[in-house]
């Protein structure tokens, strides 16, 4: 029998599967010869083996001690073998598969770079579902969203008019993987608090954010002064949420090369 040409999906199911799980994300996993599953959630991993009896999780390639990047390495080495078998083969993570996910978009670069097909579908991340559940618009004062140790790393600053969103922050310079349920540096988030502390003032109100990830479960939002920030309680899976400091300041010049400055004199009226 003629075997067909491998292929590859990266699939996200959201934060809380299987209710945050696209239809195309279930049934690309359902039809797939290969399943490797990256969530960090048992109940998860059970659920997409009920899909897909060829699960094989990649979760026992971290190990306490061992570089991360190592284990990525790893992931995209099984991935990338099983597609050249010819396999149509899923790698499934948790929230969206392309963010703070290197071995999905690498087996993706890679896959391509060699001729297969290899797609990535969206998912539901833990940004989106923050915007819900903090009341959050991003293009309101716009969003900046950074991974904590980029932030610090290669200081970044802040725009104070715009909401600051912080990814990691429970796990800042580490480059290893950790059991500890709670932060994994605690010295990176008084240093991140420090950093933020030349910009906001120590009262400003920052959110220690934790979607929730059963439906059954409320998230978890911890609103603390940010001088307050190394005692809040914080996980591998918190995002920390700086909300604006203050309105941006109006471009009276570009108003006017817009043509707009009447229109908002005119609002400002209240007749807009
Ligand atoms: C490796 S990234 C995975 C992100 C995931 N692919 C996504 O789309 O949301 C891990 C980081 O995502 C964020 N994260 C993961 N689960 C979360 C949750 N339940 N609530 C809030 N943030 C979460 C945290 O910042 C955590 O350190």
């Amino acid at each position: 029998m003629k075997r067909h040409r491998g292929s590859f999906s990266a699939l996200g199911i959201g934060i809380r599967a299987p209710s945050q799980t696209t239809p195309e994300a279930s049934a690309r996993i359902k039809r797939a010869e290969k399943v490797f599953s990256l969530v960090a959630d048992p109940l998860a991993e059970y659920w997409i083996s009920s899909l897909n009896q060829n699960t094989e999780s990649l979760g026992a390639l971290y190990s306490v001690g061992k570089d991360r990047r190592d284990t990525y390495r790893e992931m995209v080495e099984r991935i990338v073998d099983a597609v050249r078998a010819g396999l149509r083969v899923c790698a499934v993570a948790y929230g969206h598969p392309g963010v703070a996910a290197y071995p999905l978009h690498e087996s993706v670069r890679r896959l391509r770079a060699e001729g297969f097909d290899a797609e990535m579908l969206p998912g539901i991340s833990a940004e989106d579902c923050l915007f819900a559940d903090l009341g959050i618009d991003p293009i309101v004062g716009g969003c900046r969203s950074y991974e904590a140790t980029d932030f610090l790393v290669h200081s970044r600053g802040v725009d104070t008019a715009g909401n600051l969103i912080l990814w990691q922050v429970g796990a800042i310079a580490e480059t290893g993987f950790k059991l500890e349920r709670g932060a994994w540096n605690p010295h990176g988030i008084a240093v991140l608090t420090e950093v933020l502390l030349e910009t906001y003032p120590p009262n400003h109100e920052v959110i220690v954010y934790e979607a929730a990830q059963l439906p059954v479960c409320e998230a978890l939002i911890q609103r603390v002064a940010l001088a307050s920030l190394p005692e809040a309680h914080i996980t591998p899976m918190s995002t920390l949420f700086v909300p604006p400091l203050s309105k941006p300041a109006v471009d009276q010049t570009m108003l006017r090369r817009l043509g707009m400055a009447k229109k908002v004199v005119a609002r400002a009226g209240g007749s807009g």
